[in-house]
C-alpha cells in the first residue's frame, strides 16, 4: 500500500509518468470512464476547500467510482472527542482510498500509521500540500515545456503557505531551478525547508515584487493565511503588501507564466486575469485530470510499503511547534529523526 504525504513520496519519473497519464485522460476520457467502478474515495476535509475537495470528487467520479466523506469536522465524531487516528480506522474501513485535509500537521503520517487504504494528504496545517504541486508541475510542463532551468518567483506568505513548501521539495530537484523568495521579512521561509531543499546560490530573498519580475520564468502568487496568524492585528498589517496587476506585468518576459494555488484575495487584480500569461485558472482545472492519475497510481500499487512511523522516542527530546498535530493527538508515540519532529518536520527542542 502506497500513500502520498509528501511531494517527495514521489520520483521525478512518476511525477512525469503522472503528468503523462493525465494529459492522457485529458486527450482520452472515455478510456478512463469505468477504471475505478466499484472503488470508493473518503475525502476527509476538517479545514474548508474548494478546489481540492471538488476536483477529488469530480475525478473520482469521472473514473466511475463514488465518493463519501466530509467537509467540515464539526459534523463528525469528533466533536465528541475522537481522535484522528480512530476516525481514520472507521473510514479506512469503508473506503478504498482516502485524502484529507487537516489544520494541524502531520496528521497524514498518523493517519497513515493506521488506515488499511492509501492516504492522500491534501493539506496539513501550513506543512505540505503535495496534490497541489503536482498540479502546479503538470501546469507548468504544459505551458513551458519543461522542469528545468527556470527561474521561479514566489510572492506572499512564504512562511505559512503549504503550496510554496511543495513546490520548492519538488522543483529544487530539477537541474538549473533558481528561486526568488519575496516576502515580508515576517512571512519568510521556513528554515525547515530552506535548509533542506535549498542550496546557497539557488535562491534569493527580497521583499519586492515589482523589480524581479523581468527575470522570472514564474510568477507564484499566494495568499498571505489569515487563519495561521496568532494575532489578527498583525495579519491586517501584512494582509495587502503585495498585489500584482496588469501594469507590473509590463517589462515582465512574453512566456511568463503567473500560477497562484488559489483561491485569490487581493494579491493578483482582476485585470490581469485575461494577460495570456495568466494559467491560473487552468492550473487549477489541471488538478482533476492529474488527481485522477494519482489515484489510479495508488490504488494500483501493490507490495509496496512507505511506513513513515520510522524514528526514536526521546527522554530528552520535545517538538514545541503548537501546530503539530503529535501535541494534541491522545496516544500518540512522539518520535525524532536527526533531532527533527516526523511529523511536522521542525527541530525539535530540550525539555
Ligand atoms: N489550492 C487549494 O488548496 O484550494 P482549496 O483550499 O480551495 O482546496
Amino acid at each position: 500500500m502506497r500513500n502520498l504525504i509528501d511531494i517527495l513520496d514521489l520520483t521525478t519519473e512518476e511525477i512525469d509518468e503522472l503528468i503523462s497519464t493525465a494529459s492522457d485522460i485529458i486527450d482520452n476520457p472515455g478510456k478512463y470512464a469505468e477504471a475505478c467502478r466499484g472503488k470508493i474515495l473518503g475525502t476527509l476535509f476538517f479545514e474548508p476547500s474548494t478546489r481540492t475537495r471538488l476536483s477529488f470528487t469530480s475525478a473520482m467520479m469521472s473514473l466511475g467510482g463514488s465518493v463519501l466523506g466530509f467537509d467540515q469536522a464539526n459534523s463528525t465524531s469528533v466533536t465528541k472527542g475522537e481522535t484522528l487516528s480512530d476516525t481514520i480506522r472507521m473510514v479506512s474501513a469503508y473506503t478504498d482510498i482516502i485524502a484529507m485535509r487537516h489544520p494541524k500537521e502531520g496528521a497524514p503520517i498518523v493517519a497513515s500509521a493506521v488506515s488499511e487504504v492509501p492516504i492522500i494528504n491534501a493539506g496539513d496545517g501550513g506543512h505540505f500540500h503535495p496534490t497541489q504541486t503536482l498540479t502546479d508541475l503538470m501546469t507548468i510542463k504544459r505551458k513551458l515545456g519543461r522542469l528545468e532551468g527556470l527561474t521561479v518567483g514566489l510572492c506572499g506568505d512564504l512562511k505559512y503557505g503549504r503550496t510554496v513548501h511543495s513546490l520548492i521539495c519538488a522543483m529544487s530537484r530539477y537541474a538549473g531551478v533558481r528561486f526568488v523568495l519575496i516576502s515580508p521579512k515576517e512571512l519568510r521561509l521556513p528554515d525547515y525547508v530552506k535548509d533542506e531543499f535549498l542550496k546557497d546560490g539557488s535562491y534569493t530573498e527580497i521583499t519586492e515584487l515589482e523589480a524581479a519580475i523581468p527575470e522570472l520564468d514564474i510568477l507564484y502568487m499566494t495568499r498571505i493565511q489569515e487563519e495561521r496568524f496568532e494575532s489578527h492585528e498583525e495579519y491586517e498589517r501584512l494582509a495587502n503588501v503585495y498585489e500584482l496587476d496588469a501594469n507590473k506585468l509590463r517589462n515582465a518576459k512574453p512566456t511568463l507564466s503567473v500560477l497562484h494555488p488559489l483561491p485569490r484575495v487581493n494579491e493578483i487584480n482582476v485585470d490581469v486575469d485575461t494577460d495570456p500569461r495568466a494559467h491560473y485558472f487552468e492550473q487549477a482545472a489541471n488538478g482533476r485530470y492529474i488527481r485522477m492519475a494519482l489515484i489510479l497510481k495508488l490504488l494500483g500499487t501493490r507490495g509496496y510499503s512507505d511506513n513513515r512511523m520510522s524514528g526514536e522516542e526521546s527522554d530528552t527530546l520535545e517538538c514545541r511547534n503548537p501546530h503539530c498535530l503529535s501535541l494534541t493527538e491522545r496516544g500518540i508515540v512522539k518520535l525524532f529523526r536527526d533531532g527533527v519532529c516526523i511529523y511536522c518536520d521542525q527541530k525539535a527542542q530540550n525539555k
